[in-house]
């Protein structure tokens, strides 16, 4: 993928990096900005995700397997790796990291909002601009592994249920996009 320049382009709710902002200056109250990852997001990307697999865990899991799952140690080289693919956007509303989205070709590899901000359209957000990039990759529908907590999320934007659940790694769902108009 061409990186920010590509994607940061055309799809409508993407930026290139954040404003500069004068030293201790307070963080400006900005549209929503979802801007490709860098290596200096690493530790707010994993800390998100940490916490978001955490909140989960009394529904699913003990909060001591879903702690072992989320900090495993191959995690943080991996997504270093999908940072520096161009793979990993970040949403900052309001001057902070609400969540991200890996979006892989035409699957979206990881997607995760901060407990304390569910429900308030960042998930919807950084899919839309999932589904808008690959779009202009040329792909007619979007692909994903879907949790179980996340099924229903995604049948509301109109994903289907495209295979048998593999409990490692979800549900497959899929989504035709529609060309643009
Ligand atoms: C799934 C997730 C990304 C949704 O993010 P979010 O910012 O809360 O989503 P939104 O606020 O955009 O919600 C959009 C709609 O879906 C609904 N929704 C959100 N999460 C939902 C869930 N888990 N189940 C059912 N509906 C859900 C919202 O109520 C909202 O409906 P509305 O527009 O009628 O109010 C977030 O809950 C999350 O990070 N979960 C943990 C990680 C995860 O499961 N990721 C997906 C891996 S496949």
């Amino acid at each position: 993928m061409g990186g920010r320049t590509s994607a940061g382009g055309a799809t409508p709710g993407v930026s290139g990096e954040s404003p500069p902002r004068a030293p201790g200056q307070a963080p400006a109250v900005a549209a929503p900005t979802i801007r490709l990852a860098s290596p200096r997001d690493l530790d707010v990307v994993l800390a998100i995700r940490c916490e978001a697999i955490l909140a989960l865990a009394p529904e699913r899991v003990t909060l001591e397997e879903a702690r072992r799952w989320a900090e495993r140690p191959d995690r943080a080289a991996k997504t270093l790796a999908s940072i520096e693919g161009g793979r990993l956007w970040l949403d900052e509303s309001a001057g902070e990291a609400a969540g991200w989205l890996e979006v892989r070709a035409d699957f979206v590899d990881g997607l995760y909002v901060r407990p304390r901000l569910w429900r308030r359209g960042h998930g919807s957000r950084l899919m839309d601009v999932a589904e808008t990039m690959i779009r202009e990759r040329g792909f007619a529908a979007v692909r994903l592994d879907a949790s179980s907590t996340a099924q229903s999320f995604y049948q509301r934007r109109g994903y289907m249920v495209s295979g048998p659940r593999d409990p490692g790694r979800g549900t497959p769902m899929s989504k035709e996009l529609l060309p643009r108009a």
